[in-house]
């Protein structure tokens, strides 16, 4: 099987916007009642996936589990300093923590794994997909697979995929398609001035947590998925300018995201591909 990015972006240039007004808006909030009992909201008239992501997490050790995934998620670069040097969270680029369709969904990818990867060259888990977005998206290194924290990032993206039939997920995630192109680099660069400076600032380091960095020395590296122009033009689509999002035209998010894409980015190093902390296997 191959991942539901590649599949969508197979046929990259010509496509179909966001369809569903909804599911673009990003209209996503998430309550603030404590650990384990988080109530996730969703905007009304949202798919399955979405009314799956709005229930309760469970009562007990199962739902602190699941709360401590949302919390690494929600804010990676605090509570997993080690593990990460780009100056964001997976949220970051997983809106909501994974639960807007189109723009970094986690809704039904549990079902999706053991899962073929091309680059590889063999099958791999859930957690080897986690690992890829912590070496290069987060410029850093992934926790040990069996650990705690793994183990709830895990846990959180399962519960996403309550219902979702295995092999199959839930339809209408993938990125949407831009019908665009060349990109204008100086077009986008104006685009820049106008909607993105006002947060992520117009030396692209965004401010402290609130506003993550495009580029520069705490954005993602240059091997991560976002930093190809076939990723983040849907994203920017979709979810971006935060204040507005879906409204920018197939165009001018191709535009802007190609401006961004010219700034310098942390390097990935490849030597430290294979850094996974050791782990005591205590429980075999
Ligand atoms: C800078 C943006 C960015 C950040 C930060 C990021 N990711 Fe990702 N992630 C992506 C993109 C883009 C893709 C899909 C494209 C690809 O295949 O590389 C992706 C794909 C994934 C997938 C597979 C999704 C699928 O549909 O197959 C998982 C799981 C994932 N990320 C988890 C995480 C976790 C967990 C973190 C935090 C530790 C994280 N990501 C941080 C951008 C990001
Ligand atoms: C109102 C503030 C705001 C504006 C305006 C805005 N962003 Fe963002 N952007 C954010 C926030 C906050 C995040 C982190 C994700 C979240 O909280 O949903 C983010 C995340 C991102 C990301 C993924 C994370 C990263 O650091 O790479 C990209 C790419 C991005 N924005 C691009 C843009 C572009 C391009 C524009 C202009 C078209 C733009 N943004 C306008 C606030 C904003």
């Amino acid at each position: 099987m191959i991942g539901r990015w590649r599949a969508a972006w197979a046929a990259l240039v010509l496509g179909y916007l966001c369809a569903a007004a909804v599911a673009c808006a990003g209209g996503l909030k998430t309550g603030s009642t404590p650990a384990g009992t988080e109530t996730l909201s969703v905007a009304a008239g949202a798919d399955q996936a979405a009314v799956d992501a709005r229930a309760t997490f469970p009562p007990g050790p199962q739902g602190a589990l699941i709360a401590e995934g949302y919390r690494l998620i929600t804010q990676t670069s605090t509570l997993l300093p080690r593990n990460v040097t780009a100056r964001m969270s997976c949220a970051a680029c997983h809106t909501n923590a994974g639960r807007v369709p189109h723009a970094g969904s986690f809704l039904g990818l549990y079902a999706l794994f053991p899962q073929w990867n091309k680059r590889a060259h063999r099958f791999i888990a859930l957690q080897d997909r986690i690992a890829e977005c912590f070496l290069y998206s987060m410029n850093g290194t992934p926790p040990a697979y069996s650990s705690r924290e793994m183990i709830a990032m895990t846990a959180y993206i399962a519960w996403l995929s309550r219902g979702a039939p295995v092999g199959v997920g839930f339809p209408g995630q993938e990125p949407v398609r831009i019908a665009a192109g060349p990109p204008n680099v100086a077009d986008g660069a104006r685009l820049y001035t106008q909607r993105c400076a006002e947060c992520h600032g117009a030396d692209g380091n965004g401010v402290g947590l609130t506003y993550p960095p495009l580029w520069g020395p705490q954005s993602f590296n240059d091997k991560a998925g976002m930093a190809h122009l076939t990723r983040m033009a849907p994203f920017v689509r979709v979810a971006m300018p935060l204040n507005a999002p879906g409204s920018l035209t197939d165009q001018q998010a191709l535009d802007v995201a190609a401006f961004v894409l010219t700034h310098s980015r942390p390097h990935f190093r490849a030597n430290r591909l294979i850094a996974f902390p050791p782990q005591p296997a205590s429980f075999f």
